[in-house]
């Protein structure tokens, strides 16, 4: 099957730069990424590049390169599945705020939506498939809408799960470790798996593309984000006895990760995983496996959410603490909201349970990222709804300026690792900060030697006295 025209639902984190690169590496294709948020779409088809909604390294060259070729961004959802031999479902799949699997299952509605749709408007046989993280078992669901209320064609449905990392978006979609296509095992399947397969060939090796059954793609997907966020828990876990014992989370994580067994990534102790999947995955693994009834292994895997917020917790309450118990009317500085570096995206950020947590001691502070907006900041407050719009307002305020964020300040948190807080002349820093001037480092980015010689008093996540 010779596939010519793609559409993607959702031009998201996943669905932009997933179909840019596509578009860019396949110009024989015609790529459609439709969203409901005219907003979005708008910025994506922005005549300036720094417009675009997602930030990610290397990702505005693709757009310039394909947009207007053969990568489209539009609204005309109907339109575009209605034309497309192949339509990815990249939406939206959080976790669920209401009714049964409150705060835990994954919310479907928004797929089920996608495949009512398809099924509304396709006329011909197509291939879905499903690049949202999914609960396993969720393709059957989705063949039983589309083959009970569609016009009688043919659909074929296959699970791509997507490992890329924001931040690093790119170069993981350019370079992948691997892709991962689940099908049907019938003949049709097999087809249908092979056009997909022929569609990353053609930047991908082939012994780099996995074809398996369609629920150990879904599975796997889940699996590989449990795993990552494991690691990040045991590290954070180890970084709390680090403090008590004098031993060094950096020297431990570099002695550990040259073992060939355990490897040297995702060991970097902070004050927590953020980000809009490990958490949401997660719980939702942990709702999968209480539904079958394994109770152990839903225990087992919810540690790893339990471990994540106690790391949050515990930073915040180390800066309350120091600060002689109280940071009631204390300027704090943030340098950083996103939950990592090289992104714009701040959902589960860090950030925001730690600001949240210092804003309900009546501190004050003044937010500075490279890449975040202020409403962004204040649309994530208000989701917690700890308290009213206009005391976030009052409460936290947002520069643009990181030497102005600082200054007055009793204390500065470092929240996210972008390289350019290293590179701060951070003497003038601490001549405008109260003294004596705190840095709570919760990435371990800054050295500590040459800010304790300015006259700092530094603390760094995993680092006894
Ligand atoms: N963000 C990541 O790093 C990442 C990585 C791998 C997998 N995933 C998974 O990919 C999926 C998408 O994640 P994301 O971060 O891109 O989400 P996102 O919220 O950035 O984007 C989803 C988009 O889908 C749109 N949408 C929702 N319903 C729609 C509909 N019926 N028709 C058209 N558009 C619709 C929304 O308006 C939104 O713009 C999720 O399942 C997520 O778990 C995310």
């Amino acid at each position: 099957m010779n596939i010519k025209n793609i559409c993607c639902i959702g031009a998201g984190y996943v669905g932009g730069p997933t179909m840019a690169v596509i578009a860019q590496k396949c110009p024989h294709i015609k790529v459609t990424v439709v969203d409901i948020n005219e907003a979005r779409i708008a910025a994506w088809n922005a005549a300036d590049l720094s417009k675009l909604p997602v930030f990610e390294p290397g990702l505005d060259k693709i757009v310039e390169e394909a947009r207007g070729r053969n990568l489209f961004f539009s609204t005309e959802v109907d339109k575009a599945i209605d034309e497309a031999d192949m339509i990815f479902i990249s939406v939206n799949t959080p976790t669920k705020t209401y009714g049964k699997g409150k705060g835990m299952a994954a919310d479907l509605k928004y797929i089920e939506l996608c495949a009512r749709q398809i099924a509304r408007v396709a006329k011909q046989d197509k291939i879905i498939v499903e690049k949202s993280t999914l609960p396993v078992r969720t393709a059957s669901a989705i063949k039983s809408i589309l083959d009970q209320t569609g016009n009688h064609v043919q659909f074929q449905i296959l699970s791509n799960p997507e490992f890329l990392a924001e931040g690093t978006a790119v170069a993981d979609l350019l370079h992948p470790d691997r892709v991962l296509i689940g099908g049907d095992m019938s003949p049709e399947g097999e087809k249908a798996i092979q056009a997909l397969v022929a569609i990353y060939a053609h930047w991908v090796p082939k012994e780099n593309i996995l074809t398996t059954n369609v629920w150990s793609s879904e599975l796997s997907k889940l699996t590989a984000n449990a795993f990552l966020a494991q690691r990040v828990s045991s590290i954070n876990a180890m970084s709390e006895l680090c403090e008590k014992t004098g031993a060094d989370i950096d020297e431990v994580a570099k002695a550990i990760g040259m073992d060939s067994r355990i490897g040297p990534k995702f060991l970097k102790a902070s004050v927590g995983f953020g980000g809009s999947c490990f958490k949401k995955d997660i719980l939702n693994l942990v709702y999968i496996a209480k539904s079958y009834g394994l109770n152990a292994v839903a225990d087992y895997w919810e540690q790893v959410i339990l471990m994540n917020e106690h790391q949050k917790q515990r930073f915040s309450d180390n800066i309350v603490s120091t600060l002689y118990n109280t940071v009631s009317g204390k300027k704090i500085a943030f340098l950083g909201w996103a939950f990592k570096k090289d992104t714009n995206d701040t959902r589960e950020s860090a950030a925001i349970k730690v600001a949240d947590n210092l804003l309900s001691e009546q501190a004050e502070i003044t937010v500075f990222d490279p890449k975040v907006v202020a409403e962004r900041i204040y649309a994530d407050l208000e989701y917690l709804n700890t308290r009213s719009i206009a005391e976030n307002q009052k409460l936290l305020k947002v520069s643009n300026n990181p030497y102005e964020a600082c200054e007055n300040a009793h204390a500065i948190a470092v929240l996210t690792e972008w390289d350019e807080f290293k590179t701060y002349d951070w003497n003038r820093i601490y001549d405008r900060m109260q003294k004596p001037a705190f840095i709570f480092d919760g990435r371990g980015i800054l050295d500590k030697i040459s800010l304790e010689t300015i006259g700092f008093v530094y603390y760094k996540i995993g680092t006894g006295d």
